[in-house]
Parts: structure tokens; sequence; C-alpha cells
């Protein structure tokens, strides 16, 4: 899949439709219940999710809720589906031909593949974060007021202030906001990208492995953002790192090969007291 496939989706349409209001209802309804109360809530939930590309099972018969304002983490070895299931999510499957997809996902109760719904519309509320970063072409503010102006929405300067706050990077990047966000260090970028991903405030934000490809100071910023964000999103993230699963996560889903979910629970029981024998081999070693 190519790191520039979401600035692809975010242009190919801006059109209110039918379904973009079916999904926005259900979000409207969900940020104006009291936070303390919507914590808890699941936000998305996959039910039998079966993944195939052509003939291969990527996802077997998934069970998992993700829930308001938590970070989920999503380990296990490479190739069991970590990816995919981060792509159903916000629908990027669609762009793999080879990829079918049965079972359900509901977002906020609304089945994410139902005929109604525009994936466009959808993607709105579920952003990503890719493991390298890819900043566009642009300057800094550029990158930030994007997705705004896609959505054909106000840009002003306190907007693109905050969502670099948000994402930690205001202080090391207020004085050169219109040179070219190429030009920051991979960690900065990947903030960027953090900031372009918040500053149109979506509900649930997608990480595959976002701090993978950074030092460890880099990485430790990254941490500490995630678990600031998490008082405002719900936090997917996939990694391989077990001790970043460990300190940032709230819950902790296991996948292992053959795309089966093998166990999900709160991040301290998976890592000190799993049920099932594979994940403890897992987390402690013995495989993968
Ligand atoms: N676009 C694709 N076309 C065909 N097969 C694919 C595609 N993307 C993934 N797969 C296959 O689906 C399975 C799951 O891949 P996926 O990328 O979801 O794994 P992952 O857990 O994210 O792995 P990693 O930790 O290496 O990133 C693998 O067998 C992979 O080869
Ligand atoms: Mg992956």
């Amino acid at each position: 899949m190519s790191e520039s496939e979401p600035e692809e989706q975010i242009e190919s349409t801006n059109e209110q439709n039918e379904s973009a209001s079916l999904i926005d209802m259900h979000v409207t309804t969900a940020t104006g219940t009291d936070a303390s109360q919507a914590r808890g809530q699941s936000v998305v939930e996959a039910r039998d999710l079966d993944v195939h590309y052509g003939d291969e099972q990527a996802l077997k018969s998934v069970q998992l809720d993700i829930y308001e304002q938590e970070v989920t983490a999503i380990i296990g070895p490479s190739g069991c589906g970590k990816s995919t299931f981060l792509r159903c999510i916000n629908r990027m499957n669609d762009l793999v031909e080879s990829a079918s997809i049965d079972g359900k996902l509901r977002f906020r109760g609304t089945d994410m593949y139902g005929d109604k719904i525009d994936p466009v519309a959808l993607r709105r509320h579920i952003g990503m974060v890719f493991q390298h970063p890819n900043p566009f072409p642009k300057s800094i503010y550029d990158n930030v007021a994007y997705g705004l102006r896609v959505q054909g929405r106000t840009v002003t300067d306190e907007i693109v202030a905050d969502a670099l706050k948000r994402a930690a990077l205001w202080d090391e990047v207020n004085d050169q906001l219109h040179t070219s966000a190429l030009n920051l260090s991979g960690g900065q970028q990947q903030r960027l990208c953090i900031a372009r991903a918040i500053a149109v405030d979506p509900d649930v934000l997608l990480m595959d492995e976002p701090a993978s490809a950074l030092d460890p100071i880099a990485t430790s910023k990254i941490e500490d953002l995630i678990k600031e964000l998490a008082s405002e999103y719900t936090v997917i993230i996939v990694t391989h790192n077990m001790q970043q699963a460990a300190r940032i996560s709230d819950r902790t889903a296991v996948f292992l090969t053959g795309g089966e979910l093998v166990e999900v629970d709160d991040t301290a029981t998976i890592f000190n007291d799993p049920n099932d024998q594979r994940v403890e081999d897992y987390i402690t070693g013995k495989f993968g």
C-alpha cells in the first residue's frame, strides 16, 4: 500500500450526502454526551470479521470492541493481520482489489460497510497515521490546514496552532510555519502527520506502528502524545513493541498467525496474566 493514498482519498470527494449525514448523526450523538459517560462505550465493533486477499485468509472471525477514549493496542507477529484490521476500520481495504470482507464492522452502531455509507465521509471521522511519516511537500501550515480545506472548512491560524499544540510540535515550529514540512526531522514529521490528522477533529485515530521508524527520544515524545490524545480521541495503535503497548494502552488485543484474535483484555492482564498459553509464549518472546 503506497504512502500517498491518504491524500488521494481525501481528495476524491468532499460532497455531503446521505451516508455522510448518517455517520455524522451518530458522531454528534456520541460527542454530545458527557466525557465520563462516554468512556467505556464501544465505538467500533467487529463481529465475525473475515478478510481474504484472493484465496488467502488474513483475518478470521474477529470479534473485537474498541472503547471510547481508550488506547487499544494491537499486537502480534508479522503477517497476522494487524494492518488489515486497521485498514478495515477506515475502509482503506476497499482500495485493494483482491480484498474481500465478510462479517460486520460497526462504527457507533452503524454498519460501516452498509450500502449507503460513503467511505470518504467515514474517513473524516477516522483519521490514520502511518509507519513512515508522510507529510505532503507543502509548508507546515498547509499540511495542517490540508484536511480542513479539502472538507471546505474554514482555516484559521488559531485552528492550525491548536492542532500543532495538541500534537506537541508548536514550540518547535511556530517560527517556521511557512517553510517546507520536508525540512523537519522524522520525529517532527510524524508529529506533524498527527497534527494533520487531528486538525479535522476525527473521532477515532488509527496508528499503524507510528513510532517504529523513529529514534528512542522521538518515540518517547510520540508515546506521551498518544497518552494525551486518549483524553480526546479513541486511539487504536498497532505496534511490534511490547513495552510500548504496555506503557501506552488501556487494552491490548493479540492477533496470531492465521488472522485470529486470540485474546483481548486490559493491558495489565494481557502482560501479567494472560489466559491463552499462546499469548504468554508470544509476549515472553518464545515465538514471533
Ligand atoms: N494488499 C495485499 N494483497 C494481498 N495480500 C495482502 C495484502 N496486504 C496484506 N496481505 C496479506 O495479508 C496477511 C496480513 O497482512 P497484514 O499486513 O495485515 O499483517 P501485519 O500483521 O500488519 O504484519 P506486519 O507486522 O508485518 O506489518 C499477510 O499474509 C499479507 O501477506
Ligand atoms: Mg502491518
